[in-house]
């Protein structure tokens, strides 16, 4: 079951003039569900004008070092992170699943890696929480981090990260991109692209030293970045990222005429099991595994409802589906048969899912 848990905001930072640092604190009792790997995320659920939103916010803080944090920046016209910003008091209860997530790393104290990570926005929450995890926990790697923002004053957690580079001095590397403010070397001003990744490479990445790429930030960045490493030379197994929204949906209302247009016109009857209990409904034309359930109030987990985040991730044991848009799982795990029930239509008239895996 998407089992929700309540976390008491014991503070809130202003960390630039429009995110905030919120520090969370489960209840006793509830400790045990909240042990994170560092590079995941909470889901968190609120009523905004009767609706029900749930947002996932990454993780900031690394596992067993201080309290659990994580970093909202606030959209325009945003629901959920406006109300972060402007709304939400210390001493506040918010709803928060488990963390979840698999942009993480394994964690070898005894092997020297090198680790590459770009960061755009907003997107430095779980690649902070990697690099501190990193630095602290492997000695003898290194990290080097391209970090893209506006300006200067947009930059989130920036005096974190000095403070990361001068604690783990010769280990950890920054290089600011800046899109509008002009510094000392032309390289780091301006957008993101092939052409700046490739002088990157050249000039300042040593890129056959590096053992793993991390990519946080908007979908098109992502693409720019994996390019540029695939054609310098990076293996794709080596290149792991985390998308935060791709045509996230926001509070419109769904609209179920276009739905039934886009493909799965099928109806069918789907096989669900969950927490051990399997139950059988029926599946309208053009609905996702994920409408059919949630229309019989099966409570099965859900976040973004885009694509991004996999916290609706199933297993498909038979019949066929398939995914409108799928920004979350690997290619391994798409042919071991995970889908996205989010995205996920039949094309079979018989499927069958699990989420208990
Ligand atoms: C795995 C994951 C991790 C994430 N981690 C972070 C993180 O660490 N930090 C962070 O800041 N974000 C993070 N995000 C993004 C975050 O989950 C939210 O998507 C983001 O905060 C926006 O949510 P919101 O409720 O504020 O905006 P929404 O209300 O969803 O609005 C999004 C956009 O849609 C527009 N919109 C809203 N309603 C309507 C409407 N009715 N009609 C037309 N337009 C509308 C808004 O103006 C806005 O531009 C993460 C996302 C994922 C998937
Ligand atoms: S709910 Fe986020 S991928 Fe389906």
């Amino acid at each position: 079951m998407a089992k929700f848990h309540a976390l008491t905001v014991t503070a809130i930072d202003k960390t630039t003039r429009d995110a905030v640092v919120v520090t969370l604190a489960a209840d006793p009792a509830d400790q045990a569900h909240f042990d994170f790997r560092h590079g995941q995320y909470l889901t968190f659920r609120r009523a905004f004008g009767g609706q029900e939103l749930r947002r996932s916010y990454s993780i900031c803080s690394a596992p067993g070092d201080g309290p659990m944090q994580v970093g909202i920046k606030r959209v325009d016209g945003g629901a959920f992170s406006g109300f972060a910003n402007t709304e939400l008091r210390v001493g506040d209860r918010l709803e928060a699943m488990a963390p979840a997530g698999s942009f993480t790393t394994e964690i070898a104290p005894e092997m020297a890696r090198n680790y590459l990570c770009f960061a755009a926005g907003s997107g430095i929450t779980p690649i902070l929480s990697i690099m501190r995890t990193v630095l602290a926990r492997e000695p003898q790697s290194t990290v080097t981090l391209v970090y893209a923002n506006r300006s200067m004053n947009t930059i989130m957690f920036r005096e974190e990260v000095e403070d990361l580079k001068n604690r783990h001095m010769g280990r950890m590397t920054v290089i600011h991109i800046l899109g509008r403010d002009a510094q000392d070397i032309d390289l780091f001003t301006g957008r993101i692209t092939a052409e700046k990744c490739a002088a990157l490479f050249r000039y300042w990445i040593d890129l056959p030293r590096m053992d793993l790429s991390l990519i946080c930030g908007p979908e098109p960045l992502r693409e720019v970045i994996t390019d540029a490493l695939l054609s310098a030379g990076m293996a794709r197994e080596n290149i792991r990222y985390e998308l935060f929204a791709a045509g996230q949906q926001g509070r419109l209302p769904r609209d179920r005429a276009r739905l039934a247009e886009v493909g799965g016109a099928q109806a069918a009857r789907l096989t669900l099991t969950l927490d051990g209990a399997t139950r059988v409904i029926s599946m309208a034309p053009g609905q996702t595994l994920l409408e059919a359930a949630l229309e019989n109030a099966i409570d099965v987990p859900y976040a973004c409802t885009a694509g991004v985040c996999s916290t609706c991730r199933c297993r498909v044991i038979s019949g066929e589906v398939e995914m409108a848009a799928n920004h979350a799982l690997e290619d391994y795990e798409v042919r071991q048969g995970f889908a996205l029930s989010c995205q996920s239509r039949p094309l079979t008239a018989e499927i069958e899912v699990e989420y208990d895996h």
